[in-house]
């Protein structure tokens, strides 16, 4: 018995072990085909190496949050009015896996240095639109279209388009030098647009990193700073020239960095890192601050003196006295609140805030001096952005379902909704610089912006769009 028990599981050994060599022979050639694939079709505008050349990079950090199901269908179909083409006719089901296989990869060692960030720069010798709109900049709107990597120019009285510029992948608000001469934009792959607001048109681009989180600029206009996750730096540029001046390299990933409008530095904020940075403005010199968590979300009280942070998942959110730049308080936290998305408003003489959450369905309403919780309200769904204006009655908050939520900020209570599209998903809200309208996106293929009036709640308009996210208006802009 034994003997032939010990025969089995010698023979068991033996077949495991052809069994294995197949399969890895069988991975190596999987894996060298499916280069092969990536290289004859993907890598003239994605990079060889998959870092992004014209089209965004391919690489783990930048696609994990798409499920394969969603890559297949991009590769597929393509993305509608960019150079993302369909790619059904040219590669079989089998080879589309084969690729996404290998572009979930690691991609290695990922070099982008100063000298890479300079050669990148482009500025094109490109007129501007010949009649130069005439309208009040304080009321200027940028329109994000996921769907085309483009940024729209609208005039917010008369909701005409007046122009737009390509950037990509766009991530973060984009941002305006004080004269409203220029619109700065980010995109996630690390390309910085400039646009002219006096010459309406492309004032040139450079890719300061190849995976970016947002940018800012610095109150005088003169510095740019892209916090960058890949390479782990912040790449300081001259917003004249697009040159880079200095690429601080950091020791984690940044989460954002942030101009301190009343103050002399960048704050940078890290996402696995417990250390606040604030990069002076006129020698760039950087003073490093140990604080109690990383702030990989955060949140600028009003008048810039307090900035109020948390790590992801943490169980406390920290409060910092820019001041005395130090921890003054932490304050225990039931859910997190995502601090960067807040509405801010003053009720008598308290300052509120209210935060939605991430991952679960409520709006906290907040007392931002005392940090004392006033209601939590239960939303549809669990949103991400929460609005309001010193015009109207409501706190606007989307709900990541068809819905936004209107919640009425004396009584605190939830009176109103409004539903653009039954079967979309309605997002992110942007009022107009008076407050009289609220621009809802219909975050989908066949989208839209829907302009509300926040009095009667009725729709005025809606203006098609290709997966519409942010919407920022010049005036109310505030993040
Ligand atoms: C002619 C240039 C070109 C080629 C070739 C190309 N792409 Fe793209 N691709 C783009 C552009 C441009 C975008 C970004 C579109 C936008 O602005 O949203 C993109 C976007 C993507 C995205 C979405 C990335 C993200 O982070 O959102 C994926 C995935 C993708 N391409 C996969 C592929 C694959 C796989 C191949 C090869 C089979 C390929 N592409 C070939 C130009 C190209």
């Amino acid at each position: 018995m034994r003997t032939n028990k010990k025969r089995f599981n010698i023979k068991g050994h033996f077949y495991i072990s052809i069994f294995l060599l197949i399969s890895v022979n069988f991975n190596c050639k999987e894996q060298e085909n499916s280069k092969i694939l990536y290289l004859t079709h993907c890598s003239p505008c994605h990079h060889p190496e998959r870092f992004g050349i014209s089209a965004p990079p391919l690489i783990p950090e930048t696609l994990k949050r798409k499920k394969d199901g969603e890559l297949k269908e991009i590769i597929k179909d393509g993305l509608t009015a960019t150079n993302m083409q369909p790619f059904r006719e040219k590669l079989s089901d089998t080879d589309i896996e084969s690729i996404i296989n290998y572009i979930r990869q690691p991609a290695g060692d990922i070099k982008w240095d100063i000298n890479n960030i300079r050669l990148s720069k482009n500025i094109p010798k490109k007129k501007g639109l010949k009649i130069k709109p005439v309208l009040d900049l304080m009321n200027l709107f940028m329109i994000v279209e996921g769907g085309k990597g483009l940024v729209h120019f609208m005039n917010g009285d008369n909701f005409n388009l007046l122009d737009n510029v390509y950037v990509g992948p766009i991530h973060g608000g984009p941002k305006f030098d004080k004269e409203m001469k220029y619109a700065y934009m980010g995109s996630r792959s690390g390309w910085l647009v400039k646009y002219s607001l006096e010459d309406w048109k492309d004032a040139g681009r450079i890719r300061a990193g190849v995976n970016m989180r947002n940018i800012a600029i610095s109150p005088d206009g003169s510095l740019l700073a892209a916090a960058n996750s890949l390479p782990e730096n912040i790449v300081i540029i001259d917003s004249k020239t697009l040159d880079p001046i200095k690429v601080i390299e950091a020791k984690g990933k940044p989460s954002a960095v942030y101009s301190l409008k009343n103050g002399e530095a960048f704050i940078v904020c890290f996402r696995n890192n417990k250390e606040l940075w604030f990069i002076n403005y006129s020698d760039l010199s950087i003073e490093k601050i140990t604080v109690d968590q990383p702030f990989s979300d955060f949140f600028i009280g009003p008048d810039e003196r307090y900035f109020i942070g948390a790590a992801r998942n943490a169980k406390h959110i920290s409060i910092f006295d820019i001041q005395s730049k130090k921890i003054v308080k932490s304050i225990e936290t039931k859910g997190m609140p995502h601090l960067a998305s807040a509405a801010l408003w003053k009720q008598g003489k308290k300052y509120l805030a209210a935060f939605p959450h991430i991952g679960t369905p409520f709006l906290t309403i907040v007392d931002i001096d005392t940090w004392k919780i006033e209601k939590s309200i239960k939303l549809k769904g669990s949103g991400f952005f929460a609005r309001t204006h010193h015009n109207i009655k409501h706190i606007w908050a989307d709900s990541n379902t068809n819905t936004i939520q209107l919640i009425d900020k004396k009584t605190m209570e939830i009176t109103n909704e409004v539903t653009p599209d039954t079967g979309k998903k309605a997002m992110h809200i942007e009022f107009t610089k008076n407050g009289e309208y609220a621009l809802v996106s219909l975050w989908d293929k066949d989208g839209a912006v829907v302009f509300y009036d926040t009095k009667t709640l009725t729709e005025k308009l809606r203006l098609p769009f290709i997966k519409p996210v942010g919407k920022y208006n010049a005036t109310n802009k505030k993040y």
